[in-house]
């Protein structure tokens, strides 16, 4: 007959043995660590749709600093200006061409001296899968001209892993009201 202490030291004993399984079992499981394939490039061609007028704005203002400028005409995203998007992104520069996808995130208008923004978003084309986007994070010079780039610093799905750049130039920009339509051309370095 065991002794209340030798069953409490047993219990303890199945307790470490499973507590250590289950160790195992996590180690395995990271140990199943993620290979990269070869890598691949891959370029798109789209257009961005920001529009920030009428009843169903891709881009809505979320804050400003109190001690922002006034919006006015050729500055319509007074610097501190954050504004939530849900951009579409088609394939020709016409608003009805078809869409190939969309650009969610935001962008804060970051230039004190000229119209400038800084971007996070995390565009997803349909066309490459549900679930497959590259993710910006960069500083977008508005009004620096066509060429201007931006930085890809990830991916995921069909393009996990990416890095890349993006050359946009202005299709179409009211000064006015901010609406815009951009030209992408992006090359991703992806797995
Ligand atoms: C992506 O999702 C949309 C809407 O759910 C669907 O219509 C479309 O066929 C899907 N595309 C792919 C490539 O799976
Ligand atoms: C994108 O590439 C096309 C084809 O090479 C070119 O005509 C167009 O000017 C480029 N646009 C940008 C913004 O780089």
């Amino acid at each position: 007959m065991r002794t209340p202490t030798s069953l409490l030291l047993l219990l303890f004993v199945v307790l470490l043995v499973s507590v250590q399984r289950d160790d195992a079992a996590a180690a395995a499981a990271a140990n199943e660590e993620y290979q990269p394939g070869p890598e691949k490039v891959t370029k798109l061609h789209f257009y961005l749709h920001d529009t920030l007028s009428g009843k169903d704005p891709g881009a809505v203002l979320v804050a400003r600093g109190a001690a922002a400028p006034l919006a006015r005409p050729g500055d319509p995203t007074p610097f501190s200006s954050v504004y939530a998007t849900d951009d579409v992104l088609t394939e020709g520069p016409q608003r009805a061409s078809r869409v190939v996808g969309s650009a969610q995130g935001l962008y804060v208008s970051s230039g004190r001296k000229g119209l400038s923004l800084v971007l996070g978003m995390d565009f997803e084309l349909t066309d490459h899968g549900n679930g497959s986007s590259f993710v910006v994070f960069s500083r977008n010079p508005v009004l620096a001209g066509d060429g201007r780039e931006l930085a890809v610093v990830g991916g995921r799905g069909k393009f996990r892993m990416a890095r890349g750049f993006a050359l946009l130039r202005t299709q179409y920009l009211d000064t006015g009201n901010g609406d815009a339509i951009v030209e992408y051309n992006v090359t991703l370095f992806h797995h």
